[in-house]
């Protein structure tokens, strides 16, 4: 029996690695933090600490994480030693599974770079799997991680550096090398990147959206995300004082309301199931917004998908309060991530349904603090509940309301 790992690593975006090192720092105060590069860091774990396998980390930040079997030092010449030195580190386990990954170069959208397997990366795998030893064989072919899979897993860290771990498959998202969805592309079609962000939290939050059902996006233009919706065969409501692009305005299943969120009449919303934001404002504006139209009586979205926004990585700090407040609308099934196509944001899913007991407090605590801002609203006359000044910030202004009715919408294609 080998004996267990004393260090986990992590992959995140370029960028979070502080927001990460905070995270644990908060719910993992055990962990100490060992080592890093953009994208990539390890944690030393205290002596006995009963993780298993499979074990949760709750994060938002990490996109991917395992324990550590340690690093390897690469010749790009001649790759046979690291290739053996890989092979060494996983002996006495009996892997199903093997995800080999780069780490991050680049934020996601900077100079046009999408996070994702490199050639780089599938060369190391075409590697290590024409190389698997007799007792990993099924190694040799590549098959799709099931569920319960003990996974081989290998960063691409440098060129020069992999490093080696494993984690036990259980989530959609450790099912997948480094808890991507490599297989979205951006079609030729979409208009904004966003299409990537929607399909992505589709897959992710497995929504079960379904064609027919009606949605509404608050924050649509140019219209990226509403073109993944429509896509599916949803009808959609976008919401945007900005102009859409006219491929999405022509779209017989679309009409766009041109104002801002909040100036919606909330019978708008009466036939909507989903509710999706990604409006770039602060968490706390979009979550004003999202407040007025879920908690009105005769609206009864059923789940959501919302970007929220960090105007600073400071508001990372937030989550959990972000979180029990979409609890305390009676949406007890929350989620958060940030997916491998966000930006500075990250996404939460939320769907109707009683709190899990573990958010009871967490619930408790934010409705506390919503009547506590409410009190305050008294005072900060015309600022929405929760934004300070600093972190307020008005959104772009298009021309005046131009509204389509839902009459206006062509029937129906099937
Ligand atoms: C990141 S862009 C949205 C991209 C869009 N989801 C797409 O698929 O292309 C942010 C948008 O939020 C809009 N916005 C900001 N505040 C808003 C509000 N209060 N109500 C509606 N839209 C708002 C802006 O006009 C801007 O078009």
């Amino acid at each position: 029996m080998p004996e267990s790992s004393q260090f986990l690593f992590m992959t995140c975006q370029v960028g979070a690695e502080q927001t990460l090192k905070s995270e644990m720092a908060r719910y993992r105060p055990n962990f100490r933090f060992a080592f890093s590069r953009p994208g990539f860091l390890t944690f030393k774990l205290p002596e006995k600490h009963h993780l298993t396998d499979d074990f949760d980390l709750h994060s938002v930040f990490a996109r991917a994480y395992g324990f550590s079997l340690g690093k390897v030092a690469v010749d790009e010449a001649d790759p046979v030693a690291a290739i053996a030195e890989v092979w060494r580190l996983a002996e006495g386990r009996e892997f199903k599974a093997l995800h080999v990954w780069p780490r991050d170069r680049l934020a996601p959208g900077e100079h046009g770079y999408e996070v994702g397997l490199t050639d780089e990366s599938r060369v190391v795998e075409n590697l290590l799997r024409q190389s698997a030893p007799p007792k990993l064989e099924s190694l040799r072919e590549k098959k799709i991680t099931q569920p319960g899979d003990l996974v081989l897993d290998v960063v691409v860290i440098e060129p020069k550096l992999w490093w080696v771990g494993f984690h036990k498959a259980g989530t959609a998202v450790s099912r997948r090398p480094g808890g991507m969805f490599d297989d979205i592309e951006l079609p030729y079609e979409a208009v904004s990147r966003a299409y990537l962000k929607m399909e992505e939290a589709l897959r992710w939050s497995k929504l079960p959206v379904r064609k027919g059902d009606e949605a509404a996006e608050i924050g649509c233009a140019p219209g990226g995300s509403c073109q993944a919706l429509l896509k599916r065969g949803l009808l959609v409501t976008g919401i945007d004082p900005a102009e859409m692009h006219p491929a999405v305005v022509d779209h017989p299943n679309f009409r766009h309301l041109q104002m801002r969120g909040g100036d919606v009449k909330r019978r708008e919303f009466r036939d909507v199931r989903w509710l999706t934001t990604d409006m770039n404002v602060a968490p706390n504006y979009t979550l004003d917004t999202v407040e007025a139209i879920v908690t009105h009586r005769d609206v009864n979205i059923e789940g959501m998908l919302l970007t929220l926004k960090l105007l600073s990585w400071r508001q990372a700090e937030f989550v959990h309060e972000y979180v029990a407040r979409v609890q305390s609308w009676g949406f007890g099934h929350v989620q958060c991530r940030q997916l491998q196509h966000n930006r500075r944001e990250f996404c939460l899913a939320a769907v109707r349904g009683a709190a899990h007991p573990q958010f009871a407090e967490l619930q408790q605590r934010a409705e506390e603090k919503m009547r506590r801002i409410a009190k305050g609203k008294a005072a900060v006359k015309g600022r929405p509940a929760g934004v300070t000044a600093s972190d307020e910030r008005s959104p772009k202004r298009g021309a005046g309301p131009k509204k389509k009715t839902k009459s206006q919408r062509a029937p129906k294609s099937e």
